[in-house]
């Protein structure tokens, strides 16, 4: 599979397991539990969660989940709400986290989005748990450009790790300024939503006939040739969230599709990359 490198070197898949929704319907665990579990077993060892999911749900459900699993080959991710994330409640709020997911570190912990906290206390106190060991290293979501040039300039803003922001074929914002910024800094985009959400957020995409002619060209389906869009951009990995095996298992193969010159033409030509400036889209 293909593999990202973070800023210190770090080596990971480029296809994880994103948890939104999972933890909540306790009638799904058994399937919610196989079907994470499959996802670690077959390679995708990063998972996604956050304290806001579920309210704690998911991240109860993913340290179900890897409870009998070999901790140190997982990528654990979580995010902290905006308005924890300043000296007040961040290390209650990582705590927490950490004891629903029944382990004693994180390897990336996120600014969900920006709050009123400032950024520079929030660096602080990102750095403060990476010295303590509760996490391994820290990113920000849903940032702009404008965003990360205002990170960089904080006192070690240049130790944010990872950038998480949606990424889709049919919302490709991050193309125009962003990602070619990040590319530079040698900071990773983790693309969120990068099914789009089985096509729900954008009318029409799964029908369109250059995906439907690309996903004829491998025998995969209209949301595997989504996935292997993503993938095929320099820097970018992703985090589709499964909650049934046969979906996770579609993911872990798209991750092995090599889209071609003249595939990626023909997508690009039907769903354009802005040429101009757009706002950061999120859901
Ligand atoms: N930082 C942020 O603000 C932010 C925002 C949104 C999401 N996220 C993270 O990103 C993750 C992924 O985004 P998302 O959950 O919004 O949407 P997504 O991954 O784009 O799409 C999830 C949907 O796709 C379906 N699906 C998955 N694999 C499939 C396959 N191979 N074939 C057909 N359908 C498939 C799922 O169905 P089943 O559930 O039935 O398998 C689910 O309905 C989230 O779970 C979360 O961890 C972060």
């Amino acid at each position: 599979m293909k593999t990202i490198h973070l800023p210190d070197g770090t080596e990971i898949p480029a296809v994880g397991q994103g948890t939104w929704y999972l933890g909540e319907d306790r009638s799904k665990r058994t399937s919610e539990t196989q079907t994470l579990r499959w996802g670690v077993e077959n390679g995708l060892t990063l998972i996604d969660t956050a304290e806001m999911y579920g309210d704690g749900a998911s991240e109860e459900l993913v340290g179900h989940a890897i409870e009998p699993l070999d901790r140190s080959k997982l990528f654990l991710v979580s995010k902290v709400y905006p308005w924890n994330a300043g000296r007040r409640n961040i290390f209650d709020s990582c705590q927490d986290s950490l004891d629903r997911l029944g382990t004693d570190y994180l390897d990336l912990y996120l600014l969900h989005w920006r709050g009123s906290v400032p950024l520079s206390e929030t660096v602080a106190c990102m750095e403060e748990l990476k010295a303590q060991g509760k996490i391994r290293r820290w990113g920000v979501s849903n940032f702009d450009l404008s965003d990360m040039q205002e990170l960089l300039r904080l006192k070690h803003g240049e130790n944010c790790a990872v950038v998480q922001d949606l990424y889709h074929l049919g919302s490709r914002g991050v193309e125009f300024d962003l990602l070619p910024f990040l590319h530079r800094q040698g900071i990773p985009l983790m693309a969120y939503s990068p099914l789009a959400q089985a096509g729900r957020l954008r009318q029409k995409l799964l029908s369109s006939a250059a995906i439907q002619t690309v996903a004829e060209n491998h025998s995969i389906t209209p949301i595997q040739v989504l996935l292997a869009f993503v993938l095929a951009q320099d820097g970018v990995f992703a985090i589709p969230r499964a909650s049934r095996v046969s979906h996770v298992q579609a993911n872990r193969e798209a991750a092995d599709i090599v889209l071609s010159a003249e595939e990626l033409a023909l997508l690009n030509e039907a769903f354009p990359a802005p040429n101009r400036k757009v706002p950061l889209d999120m859901i």
